[in-house]
């Protein structure tokens, strides 16, 4: 297609209007005035502050995944310097002329390492209001090296970044299982040693925003997704009433998504949050997505203390790559699912 070849999308061009290659179906689309989502909020530094107070925190954590897949922190020890640092290099990123971002176009999902506008480069029906740059960041010294550097200061501060959240992303991970009542060892050391793939996204003004989508309804296929967000745009689909609920903005703070995984190790007790993106007129957003999961080919089963006669194991176990392959071969704007083909 025209945009893959000249490294600029329609929506980078500042058309005053949605084409139509953007516009979804009437039923899918977002609404201009979405009700705002009522986001359990996670004080970190509780953690720390003796048994009793931990315990509390682990039954909010317990709660917020069984009930809505999602939760956000406060008080994660990331500085605000350092996320504000993240979000300014990923903007000047995709502020940078087309030519020069087009040097990681790729629309392999395979590649470590790659630039894209929509979803998957001139393989989409649908197109999506969103540039995005995605990278491997672990062990961060193995691929640093391939990360643009345009500019200049982009794998000094998103580095950072990443290994701040990779560190993060451990100690989560604890409280998650131990959540679970499986203690907080089960897959952390597994998961230190996974992989982490950083999507820096990038959705620009929409002339309509009620016609468009930043990204069409999906679960992450990882354990665990951290997100950092510019302003919000997030919507996640509410199991109580099936709704699209908007995230709000809260300042300094990370979206914590269960992912597609976290279902499969809890024998479906936590659901992995479907969400999507959608867009505004008046800005562009910017989201860091982290991704968090075993190593490339390691399988995810539900854990064994987890299946009884009772409640027999429901999902088949998979990989990362698992993933990657049905990616390749599944168009998601379709609305497939990585996990329904798990059940
Ligand atoms: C994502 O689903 O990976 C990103 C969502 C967002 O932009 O907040
Ligand atoms: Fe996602």
């Amino acid at each position: 297609s025209t945009s893959f070849s000249m490294g600029k999308s329609a929506q980078e061009r500042g058309l005053p209007y949605v084409p139509e290659c953007y516009v979804i179906p009437t039923s899918h689309r977002p609404s201009l005035t979405p009700d705002v989502a009522t986001v359990p909020t996670i004080d970190f530094g509780r953690l720390k502050q003796g048994p009793d107070e931990r315990e509390l925190v682990i039954e909010e954590i317990r709660t917020a995944c069984r009930q809505l897949g999602f939760f956000q922190i406060v008080n994660h020890g990331i500085s605000q310097t350092v996320l504000d640092e993240a979000l300014l290099s990923a903007s000047e990123f995709f502020n940078l002329p087309g030519s020069e971002k087009a040097k990681f176009m790729s629309n392999d999902v395979h590649n470590p390492v790659r630039y894209g506008t929509s979803l998957k480069d001139g393989l989409d029906t649908i197109q999506f209001w969103r540039a995005f740059l995605k990278h491997y960041a672990h062990p961060l010294a193995d691929w640093i090296k391939y990360w643009p550097n345009n500019p200049s200061n982009y794998r000094e501060t998103m580095g950072k970044y990443s290994s701040e959240v990779k560190k993060l992303n451990t100690e989560i991970t604890e409280v998650i299982t131990e959540s679970l009542g499986i203690g907080p060892n089960y897959i952390s050391k597994k998961m230190e040693d996974g992989m982490q793939v950083i999507t820096v996204n990038c959705y620009p003004p929409c002339p309509n925003p009620e016609f468009a989508l930043g990204l069409p309804p999906h679960s992450d296929y990882s354990c665990l997704t951290i997100v950092l967000q510019s302003c919000p745009g997030l919507e996640i689909m509410h199991t109580g009433d099936s709704k699209w609920k908007q995230v709000p903005q809260l300042h300094g703070a990370l979206q914590v998504h269960v992912g597609d995984h976290f279902e499969v190790l809890s024998n479906g007790l936590y659901k992995s949050v479907v969400h999507r993106a959608t867009l505004n007129s008046d800005k562009t957003r910017i989201s860091i997505a982290s991704l968090h999961s075993l190593r490339l080919e390691e399988k995810m089963g539900t854990a064994k203390e987890l299946v009884s006669e009772e409640n027999p194991g429901r999902y088949k176990e998979s990989s990362f790559k698992d993933f990657l392959n049905f990616l390749a071969n599944n168009d998601l704007a379709e609305g497939k699912s990585f996990i329904n083909t798990l059940k």
